[in-house]
């Protein structure tokens, strides 16, 4: 949700920040600018509504930005007033000094902006970012007339600091001041910002993906820290962190762990699809030295000082939201079916707000790709506060949820860039059957069980290649439906999460609507709603609530519906029932929504294209979502 790119150093600065903002722009894609200032001291302010293209497009109409060693640049998801280039970052101050980025809320912005109201300033913008520029540049003037400064001391940094301490809400920024042309101020509250550390030069993003051309040296700062980095000619490159109450932070630099070419596109058309395919790799490197089929036994080296806890745990509560909420409930069945434990799966936001009850032994596991989602990063601090050890199952290494669970297993992935998640999906599926075996084996699952389940997960890669060839299958059965606006997704025990996961993906990037839910409740209302021709997703996978499918079936085609079935290959029975078949390879039951979600997320992708969506960007959406 909006990224933040900003740089300074002896490079020319705006490639370069259009090239980040290409790379953030799916964390938000409403309108987009940046700011630089040149050798004389000036500031030049471009902004655009839309996608980052119409700021190049913007840039390469006027006269060309004069060269400029330091700058920063945004890209908007919406929170405070609608997509407008008055609302558009950067946002400067009165003077036109300060130029400011921003990810996440200042929650009390209406009254400081009452405040400035009051002392003469006006807005041009209704956001609350615009209010915090503001706010820095007044503090600077106060700060530059009392004087009070030692020699070579930063006013912007002072004034940054003081603002901080006003404001309420979260918080990514970068600030510039055209009275400091060599000094970037960051600070960090609840949004992530990561320093790369370069050669004569710091490039500061809201993920690794804008930096990593760049540097692969990084410092993740720490809520409530800032940074003030200096570089630039006639003065010494210079990196200090502290937090906002100015007590020095020793930085830790950190080495980014992906490679350049796993942000880029290769030769996908989409990156939703390059990481749909990417499944059967990111699987590999999921399950790599934790799931040792020779050995028959699941090592989790993140778990390993907590061992002891976990198999005392009475209670697990799996919490995320959208994706990961669907990956919870598939970990619910998983944790009860396997590893014999009270489990739960609850959305993160309804979690903090409910009083939950947390008792002795519970364990709190939150589930998320970014490692960012302000829900999931709330329930995760409720529990904690309530007394329950933190696990979390997180894609994005050194992320703010990462850092404040007590232990975690990270899901190796790679990095995720299509909007819509699919490869996180299937890797938390896969770390949380390591899981439920780690604990399951530890308590009453005999070591028979336990290979069983280790040789279906190992299988998985292989059978998920076999399931990628029915990509053009599927195109073609999405074809036949696209134009239906209205889709049904059923499933059974382990299959209902993935019903729901199949309904999400459609509906979020085909604008397709679709309803996920258990097959046997068709029958208590939502049967009103087949009609003649309805497309109607079952998995219908072999396994122990088979026949019952099938059941389920004949009352939806009794009533007109199509049905589009996923099953178990070999099913010679499922042809009579079914419209269309698509077929995944055998697996043992708690495997299966590993297999049966993928025909599901390429039906997807397909009927987005087919219906000319946008497909790693879709409408109104943003990757990582960092308010609640
Ligand atoms: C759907 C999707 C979202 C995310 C959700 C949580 O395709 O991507 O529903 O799953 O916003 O995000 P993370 O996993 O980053 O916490």
């Amino acid at each position: 949700m909006c990224g933040i790119i900003a740089y300074v150093g002896q490079k020319n600065v705006q490639p370069l920040l259009i090239e980040g903002l290409k790379r953030l722009e799916y964390r938000g894609y409403d309108s987009s600018g940046l700011a630089v200032i040149d050798a004389r001291r000036q500031m030049h302010l471009r902004r655009a509504v839309g996608r980052i293209s119409v700021l190049e497009d913007r840039l390469a109409e006027g006269s060309p930005l004069p060269e400029a060693n330091i700058g920063l640049a945004h890209t908007r998801w919406a929170t405070h007033g609608p997509p407008t280039e008055a609302n558009a970052h950067p946002h400067v101050d009165a003077a036109g000094r300060i130029a400011l980025v921003h990810n996440g809320i200042i929650e009390n912005y209406v009254a400081i902006k009452q405040l400035l109201v009051e002392k003469g300033y006006t807005f041009k913008s209704q956001t609350d970012t615009e209010v915090l520029a503001q706010l820095i540049g007044d503090l600077c003037i106060q700060i530059k007339e009392q004087n009070h400064l030692p020699p070579g001391a930063s006013i912007l940094q002072r004034a940054v600091q003081a603002a901080l301490n006003e404001v309420e809400g979260t918080y990514g920024i970068a600030v510039v001041s055209s009275d400091e042309p060599q000094t970037l101020v960051v600070a960090r509250k609840g949004s992530p910002l990561i320093i790369g550390v370069g050669d004569d030069e710091y490039v500061v993003a809201s993920d690794a993906s804008a930096i990593i051309e760049h540097t692969t040296q990084v410092v993740h700062l720490n809520d409530h820290e800032m940074a003030v980095l200096r570089a630039g000619p006639g003065r010494e490159t210079s990196f200090r962190t502290m937090t906002i109450g100015d007590i020095t932070v020793s930085p830790v630099v950190q080495q980014l762990e992906n490679k350049l070419e796993e942000y880029e596109l290769g030769d996908y058309e989409h990156y939703m699809l390059k990481e749909i395919f990417e499944q059967p790799n990111a699987l590999r490197n999921c399950l790599r030295g934790r799931a040792e089929q020779r050995e028959g036994r699941i090592v989790l080296g993140g778990l390993a000082d907590h061992a002891r806890d976990l198999v005392k745990a009475r209670r697990f509560i799996l919490t995320g939201q959208g994706t990961a909420w669907h990956a919870a409930l598939v970990g619910d069945y998983l944790m009860e079916d396997l590893a014999k434990v009270v489990t739960e799966a609850t959305y993160a936001s309804e979690f903090r707000y409910r009083n939950p009850i947390v008792e002795e032994g519970t364990v709190v596991v939150a589930i998320s790709q970014s490692g960012e989602t302000a829900d999931t990063l709330a329930a995760l601090r409720e529990a904690k506060e309530r007394g329950a050890m933190a696990l979390g199952l997180i894609n994005v290494v050194g992320s703010t949820i990462a850092r404040e669970t007590d232990a975690g297993i990270y899901l190796h992935a790679g990095p995720e860039i299509g909007v819509a998640s699919t490869k996180a999906f299937t890797c938390q599926l896969a770390a949380l059957t390591m899981l439920s075996v780690y604990v399951g084996r530890k308590k009453f699952m005999g070591q028979g069980q336990t290979q069983e389940v280790i040789d279906a997960l190992c299988a998985v890669p292989d059978q998920l290649d076999v399931v990628l060839k029915t990509s053009e299958q599927v195109r073609d059965i999405a074809a036949k439906f696209v134009d239906r606006e209205n889709w049904l997704f059923l499933g059974r025990g382990y299959h209902y999460p993935v019903a729901l996961e199949g309904a999400l993906k459609l509906k979020e990037i085909s604008y397709i609507h679709a309803e996920g839910m258990p097959a046997a409740e068709i029958k208590h209302g939502p049967i009103a709603l087949i009609n003649d021709g309805m497309p109607v997703v079952f998995i219908a996978t072999q396994g122990l609530q088979y026949d019952k499918v099938i059941s389920n079936i004949e009352v939806v085609r009794a009533r007109g519906g199509k049905i589009i079935a996923v099953a178990t290959e070999g099913d010679t029975n499922i042809g009579r029932y079914s419209d269309d078949v698509i077929y995944i390879p055998h697996t043992i039951e708690p495997i299966q929504p590993l297999l049966s979600v993928v025909p599901l997320q390429l039906m997807a992708y397909h009927a987005a294209v087919l219906r000319g969506c946008n497909v790693d960007k879709p409408r109104n959406l943003a990757k990582s979502v960092t308010v609640e």
